[in-house]
Formats: structure tokens, sequence, C-alpha cells
């Protein structure tokens, strides 16, 4: 007891010595503020927010970069970071590159993007190839750098000085150069509103690290994970390159071109900046449980696609990656955004992740557990094992009459009348008998979701929309309204 008074007359004689220190910070936070009332008009009708005592002048910094709910507009004479600022450096191989620019082409615009496709030596183009692909470039020699790990590849090396081998191409422009495989899938403008939140004059790393926990504690959980890309701002990568050759030198143990990046990065003392769009994607299987309870962030990229399951059942690979492009030229910012809603009368629960699936469930599940990835999937090694990730994940209900019915994107398109995008959604596989005496979604053979575009979606905090099913005569349907949740309203029965 007494130690425990001892503690708190400490604490307390601290905050009376630091008083003097929290008023000048105080008046330092004042001075923000008030540079704030002239940036934006919105801050008047918010100012008590200027009104801090000296308590939360502790919280400049957090503050600072909180506060605006809807982004303020750039300030005048700097443009925000668009397409056009960003330079791809893809790291590829001659022997898969038959098979994996097919992936490329899907999401590479070549009229809009700059990058360059690193290769260890010259492969075969055909017809369509240039006007379809970023151009291809031979990397330099690395034969002269030791590679010491005995289970990996020394190309590591190579694919790892993509960076600095882009950056001396000298491009002018450049903000970003964002890293990615052969077979990243990069959603582009998700990645530019991505990118528009930091400031490409300074120091920043940006990824995500693995779905795998065990490949996190082999690799780093400070590690941006290559495949799933990253983004260096323009003054690291030029940071980056004066050092990494001898970088890499004081590394030859190292498996990956990846943790060779970071690495250097840690010897600059830059730390990964973690956004959850990227998707190295380290599992086996369906990734279906991940992409229909996606995290509340912009989809950036999808990764291992020749390691996972075609995302839509009964197409090959590339075309159900093809199928996405669809909703990602209507509403990129909402593209696999879950909303969670329930159809009272019938008792089911309806989990919609747009432009691509819609789930109806039997029976009432709450929004905590629906926003829990299903493991649908494996872990890295091959098992289901629930302990093998560094996020939730719920099981796969074995029960027959909680399987979910699933639709699949099958057509987006644009409602002009309304302004908002008609995506549709079939059921492909049929659902075992169940006996429960209750409504029965088998019925339901199409799902047609209505949704505004929200190209500022990603400007604002972070929210799930909400989900409402409209009442219907069409037979065998199910219409589903997503947008914006109202006042008081949440996902409850
Ligand atoms: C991107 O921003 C630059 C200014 O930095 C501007 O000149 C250019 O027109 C913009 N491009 C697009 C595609 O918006
Ligand atoms: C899969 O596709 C084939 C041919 O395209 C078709 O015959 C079959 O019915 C499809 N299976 C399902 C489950 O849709
Ligand atoms: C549709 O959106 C455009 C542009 O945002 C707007 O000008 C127009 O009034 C909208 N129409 C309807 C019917 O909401």
């Amino acid at each position: 007891m007494k130690n425990n008074f001892k503690d708190i007359d400490h604490h307390h004689h601290q905050l009376y010595s630091s008083w003097s220190f929290s008023k000048l910070m105080a008046f330092f936070f004042l001075l923000i503020c008030i540079s704030y009332l002239f940036y934006s008009l919105r801050f008047v009708t918010h100012s008590y927010d200027c009104d801090s005592n000296h308590h939360e002048s502790l919280h400049i910094p957090a503050i600072r970069q909180e506060l605006p709910r809807e982004k303020p507009p750039a300030p005048p004479g700097i443009e925000e970071t668009n397409i056009s600022h960003i330079v791809f450096g893809i790291g590829a191989s001659a022997k898969l590159w038959k098979q994996r620019k097919e992936y490329i082409k899907l999401w590479w615009r070549a009229e809009e993007m700059r990058g360059v496709v690193w290769l260890e030596q010259k492969v075969r183009t055909e017809g369509s190839d240039e006007s379809s692909l970023p151009p291809l470039r031979i990397s330099k020699d690395t034969s002269n750098f030791k590679y010491r790990n005995p289970k990996g590849h020394r190309s590591a090396i190579r694919i790892s000085r993509i960076v600095s081998e882009t950056l001396r191409l000298g491009m002018k422009g450049v903000r970003w150069f964002v890293m990615g495989d052969d077979d990243t899938f990069f959603v582009a403008e998700n990645l530019v509103k991505v990118l528009q939140k930091y400031d490409h004059n300074q120091f920043y790393y940006i990824g995500s690290s693995s779905e795998s926990h065990l490949q996190n504690i082999y690799f780093s959980y400070n590690m941006a994970y290559g495949g799933g890309g990253f983004a260096i701002s323009y003054p690291l990568a030029v940071a980056l390159e004066k050092m990494q050759d001898g970088c890499i030198q004081r590394y030859p143990g190292l498996y990956g071109s990846d943790d060779r990046i970071q690495a250097c990065m840690a010897e600059l003392g830059v730390p990964l900046t973690k956004e959850k769009g990227f998707h190295q994607f380290d599992v086996y299987g369906n990734l279906f449980g991940l992409l229909a309870a996606h995290p509340l962030a912009p989809l950036v990229s999808l990764h291992h696609l020749d390691v996972v399951e075609p995302i839509f059942p009964n197409v090959s690979r590339v075309q159900a990656l093809k199928r996405l492009n669809g909703p990602r030229k209507l509403d990129a910012a909402g593209l696999m955004q879950q909303s969670i809603c329930y159809d009272k009368a019938r008792s089911w629960t309806i989990s919609v992740s747009w432009g691509y699936a819609v789930q109806i469930f039997r029976g009432i599940f709450s929004a905590r557990e629906m926003e829990m990835p299903a493991r649908t999937f494996l872990n890295w090694y091959k098992r289901a094992d629930y302990t093998a990730y560094p996020f939730n994940t719920r099981p796969v209900s074995r029960n027959v009459c909680q399987k979910p019915f699933v639709y699949y994107l099958s057509n987006a398109a644009f409602h002009s009348p309304a302004n908002q995008t008609a995506t549709r959604y079939v059921r492909v596989h049929q659902n075992p008998p169940c006996k429960w005496k209750m409504d029965d979604p088998t019925q339901i053979n199409l799902v047609e979701v209505y949704q505004k575009p929200d190209p500022h979606l990603w400007d604002k905090a972070p929210r799930r929309k909400c989900c409402r099913v409209r009442r219907t005569k069409k037979k065998g349907s199910m219409v589903i309204d997503v947008g914006e949740c109202g006042e008081n309203e949440v996902v409850e029965l």
C-alpha cells in the first residue's frame, strides 16, 4: 500500500513540475490551431478542438494528423499526388515471364503509368506486349555480391537493387517508387489514394507485413513484403541508392530482396509505415474468407496469384482478376469493402464485399463475427491452424445449415439515373440440404447491390458502410442498398 501511495505522489510531482512546459506547449498548439483556422473554414464550427487544456497539449502530433475528418485541399502550389508521380519497379524473371506478364497487363495502363519491368535476361516479346506492358530492362550484373543463404536464390540481390536502378534512370517529377513482383495485381487508384496521405518530401517506407505470423517472425514484422508491394518516397530512394550496394554486402546471409531492403531501412532508421491494403497473401487455398471480410482500408494489391485458387470459381486466375476490373472502374475506393445487415423478416445475416461477393447466412451473426475472416484458406505451411495469423479469424462452420449461400460478382454497371453503381452477384455452388424450419435462401439465385460511388471515402475516418435489404417483388432475387450509415444506425437486430 505504502509503495502505491508513493507512486501516486511521484506521479503528481512530475505533473506539476511540467506545468510551465505544458503552458508553452499549449501556446504552441494554439498557434497551430489558428493556422488551421485560416486553412479551412470547417474548423470554425469545431473550434472546441482548440480549447485544449494543458493535458491535451501533450498530444500535438496525434491531433495534427487525425483532426481533419475530411481532408483539406492541398495547399496552393502543391499538387496532390496522382498516378504520374509514381514510378513502378517490377521484379520479374525470364523463366516465368510468358505467364506472369498476363497479370501485369490486367492493371497496367501504358498511357498514364510509368515504370519498368526488370529481368535478368532478354525475353521474347509478342505483338501487343509493347503497348500493354511497361518497358523491359535488364538488371545490372550482381555476381560480385556475396550471397550466403542456403535456401534462397541470389536473384534476391538483383531484385533488391531495382529501387536504386530505377532511380538512376533519372525520371522527372517522381514522388514515389513502388516495387512489386510480376505476380502482383495493383489497384492503382487506391495506391494513389494511400500515397496522397503522406508527404513525399520526407522519408517513407510504406507497405504491409505477411498474413503468416511465422513468416513475420522469420523475417520481420518491420518489413514490407515485396510481393504485396511497397512504396518508397523519392528522397528516401535517393538516400537508399547511396548506401544500398554497401548495405547489401553487409547482409549476405539474408534470404530475399525485401529483407535486404528492410535491413538497409533499419540502418537508415526508417520504420515501416503499415497500410493494410497491401496484400502479400502468404496463404494457400481459397482467399474467399480474407476478401469477403477485408479490413477497412483501400484495397491496394493482391499477390501470390499463382499460389492461391482463382478468386472467382470456375474461371482461370487471369479471368478471375479481370472481372475485378469492372467494379474497380466504377468505384475503386469501394472495392472489397464489407457491409453487414440483416433480413429481419427471414432472420438472415447478409454480408456484402462490394465488387466481389455477397453471403447470406441463416440466422443472426453479430457484426464482430462477420468482420472476422473465415478460414477458407490454409496457412503458409499448408495447415488449417488458427494460431498462424497475426489477426483474428473464425472457423468455417461444419454445420450444413450455417454454411453461407455465396453469390459471386457477375456484372457491374453504372446506373446513371440514380448515380449509382449496380452490381450483380450470382450463386455458383449448391448448398447442402438443411432441416432447419426457417426461411431458406435456396430460392435466391441473384443478388443486386446498389451503391453511390464515394471517391472521398478514404479522405474520411474509416467506417463500414451500412446495407439494407430492399423490399422487392422480383422472384428469386434479393436487392440491397449500400451506403453511409444513417444517424444512430447500427448493425443490430
Ligand atoms: C498530376 O499532377 C501534376 C502536377 O504535379 C499535373 O501537372 C498533372 O496534370 C496531374 N496529372 C493527372 C493525371 O492528374
Ligand atoms: C463451370 O464452367 C463450365 C464450363 O464453362 C460449366 O459447364 C459448369 O457448369 C461450370 N460450373 C459451375 C459450378 O458453374
Ligand atoms: C449525379 O451526380 C452528379 C455529379 O456528382 C450530379 O451533378 C447530379 O446532380 C447527380 N444526379 C442525381 C440524380 O443525383
